[in-house]
């Protein structure tokens, strides 16, 4: 990982949330699939969800939201990292942050990607992500969800307090 100085923190204000889910409309894939600035908002403040902001040089640099609820236990619903701050490892230290954080409470970290997310599918690749199921036409015709999921093993027998030792 490059250390880059990110800082991150947990995001509760509804303005900042809000400014952040203007920002994915405005981008892909959001903007592709038709995503609004609603449904944006839906992705990072909806109920049960966790989002992260990342700051680099005081200036807030992307997010991560995340939920621990549900079938998936463990999704991360966005990866966003603004365009002036891609490529320098923003996206790696929040995503590594986000696996910290479900993985104290479940075994498994599942994420979506769009099929022409090619940029986005390179990274959960390099990342250890593989695929575990496809949604055929999902949001928009012509362009498939690609589930990805990065795992710690079984549920059972699963120990946070022991990963957390380094024990596992
Ligand atoms: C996908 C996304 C989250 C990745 O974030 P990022 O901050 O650009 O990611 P990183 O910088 O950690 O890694 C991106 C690439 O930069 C390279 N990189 C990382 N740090 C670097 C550094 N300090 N110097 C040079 N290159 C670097 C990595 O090797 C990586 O290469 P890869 O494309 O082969 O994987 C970001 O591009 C993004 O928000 N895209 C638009 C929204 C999106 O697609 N989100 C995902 C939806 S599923």
């Amino acid at each position: 990982m490059y250390d880059l100085g990110v800082k991150i923190t947990r995001m509760r204000s509804r303005r900042l949330l809000r400014a952040a889910a203007g920002e994915m409309a405005a981008s892909d894939p959001w903007r592709r699939l038709g995503i609004d600035g609603k449904g944006c908002f839906a992705a990072v403040a909806g109920p049960g969800m966790e989002t992260y902001a990342a700051f680099v040089d005081g200036r807030r640099a992307g997010h991560v939201s995340l939920t621990l609820n549900g079938l998936l236990r463990g999704y991360i619903r966005v990866m966003f990292v603004g365009e002036a701050f891609r490529g320098r490892g923003v996206g790696e230290a929040l995503i590594a942050f986000a696996e910290r954080r479900i993985l104290r409470d479940s075994p498994n970290v599942f994420l979506c990607v769009s099929s022409f997310n090619a940029g986005a599918r390179r990274f959960y690749r390099r990342l250890g992500y593989v695929r575990a199921g496809l949604f055929r036409d999902f949001i928009v015709k012509g362009a498939d969800e690609l589930l990805l999921r990065k795992t710690a093993g079984p549920f059972r027998g699963y120990s946070p307090a022991r990963r957390r030792h380094g024990k596992s």
